[in-house]
């Protein structure tokens, strides 16, 4: 979660370059007062190009990115969008803001979707699966997708927590027909808010850019106050100052993930000999973001009271186990829409996923991270299972 410890002076640049040329903050128009600084449209090019795809869409936020890919589906009122257990609310949302109705299915040892649970998981009403790239860690993508080719149905990705990493040398995010991606300021780069949707298919990602701009087709042929439109939509329009900052965070992106690779390699080298954890697994191929080093203890009594010794050395953990209750749809009992089955759903359906969820420990990573971190880690978990040191 660095991108937030190395704003500095190149974005400082990039947004002053706003200012400089004119300081129009909004994406589309005022050509003759911009002297051709368009930020929003930049940092669209640049992440395309830096995902290997066509089309991006900036715009608001994570959530918002979800919204609006559901909507460039098609996806509403009647249909099941499948996703998983282990998220942020944010997804399950964006799914009840579109009118369709989520169904959260079981992880596995990915702390990611089952493939194992999905296929006879997918009734005629399913239109698509929300994958998720929980905390950096591809999901086992390769073979969700062979299930949505074989059942026709849409994959998207939320790759809210993925930007820059990859599965076999293929960018998260462009495994599904549209992946999205927040630039909240606990993401690997952020714009402070902000987000993200990439698309293979040019008739989505024109779908999507109309959708997100109250239905402005943006015909180059009249001025905007005269726009063609074919349907309504909504705002969720990114603002120049965000792209700005965005362009800046994007250039730092491989410097980030590789630093948070070698810093959670660090701590977990520091640890990984002692009898009694296990680290969460991935899917052969996965060149991971390492937002957090997460592993499994015995127990959630082991789990809490890691935590607690970890806190006194001034080491903070990240969702897990702390905030799992934000992050687990087995707790939401406030989403009365959550899947149509879910009240009737038996009290063991999330068992397999709440055991594994609250013996998992997550430990952030940041790239200014304290020397004496990977130690700290170390003498934590020693004390918590008793072992000498
Ligand atoms: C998995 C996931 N999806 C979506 C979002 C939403 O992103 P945002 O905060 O930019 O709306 C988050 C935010 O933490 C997330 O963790």
């Amino acid at each position: 979660m660095p991108g937030y410890e190395l704003i500095g002076k190149e974005e400082f640049r990039e947004v002053q370059e706003v200012f400089d040329k004119g300081g129009i903050l909004f994406r589309h128009g005022f050509d003759d007062l911009r002297d051709g600084c368009f930020k929003v449209k930049s940092f669209e090019k640049a992440f395309a190009e830096k995902n290997k795809v066509k089309y991006a869409l900036a715009v608001t936020s994570g959530t918002a990115a979800l919204r609006v890919a559901l909507a460039a589906l098609n996806i509403g009122e009647g249909d099941e969008v499948i996703t998983q257990c282990f998220t942020f609310v944010a997804t399950v949302e964006a799914i009840i803001e579109s009118k369709a109705t989520p169904i959260c299915l079981n992880i596995d040892k990915t702390l990611n979707l089952d493939p194992s649970e999905l296929e006879k998981s997918i009734t005629p009403r399913t239109k698509a699966v929300i994958a998720v790239h929980m905390l950096g860690t591809p999901a086992r993508i390769e073979k969700i997708r062979e299930i949505c080719n074989k059942k026709k149905i849409y994959l998207i990705e939320d790759t809210a927590w993925g930007c820059g990493g990859n599965l076999k040398n293929v960018p998260l995010g462009t495994w599904g027909d549209v992946g999205t991606f927040s630039f909240d300021f606990a993401k690997t780069i952020t714009t402070g808010e902000g987000g993200m949707v990439i698309f293979k298919d040019k008739i989505n990602y024109k779908k999507a850019c109309a959708w997100h701009d109250h239905g402005h087709e943006n015909n180059p042929l009249v001025p905007r106050w005269e726009d063609t439109r074919s349907s309504s939509g909504f705002n969720y329009r990114m603002m120049e100052l965000q792209a700005a900052v965005g362009l800046a965070q994007l250039k730092k992106l491989s410097y980030i993930v590789d630093k948070q690779r070698e810093q959670r390699d660090r701590i977990w080298e520091n640890i990984k000999d002692i009898h009694g954890i296990e680290k969460r697994h991935s899917p052969n191929g996965t060149f991971d973001t390492a937002d957090a080093l997460v592993f499994f203890v015995k127990n959630e009594e082991i789990a809490k009271g890691f935590r607690n010794n970890l806190l006194e050395m001034g080491v903070s953990t990240k969702i897990l186990p702390e905030a799992y209750t934000w992050h687990f749809a087995g707790t939401w009992n406030h989403m009365d829409k959550l899947n149509g089955n879910y009240k009737n759903i038996s009290k063991n359906f999330f068992k397999k996923s709440e055991e594994l969820l609250k013996r998992s420990v997550s430990i952030p990573i940041n790239i200014n991270n304290d020397d004496n971190k990977a130690d700290k880690v170390r003498i934590s978990l020693l004390k918590t299972l008793n072992i000498e040191f």
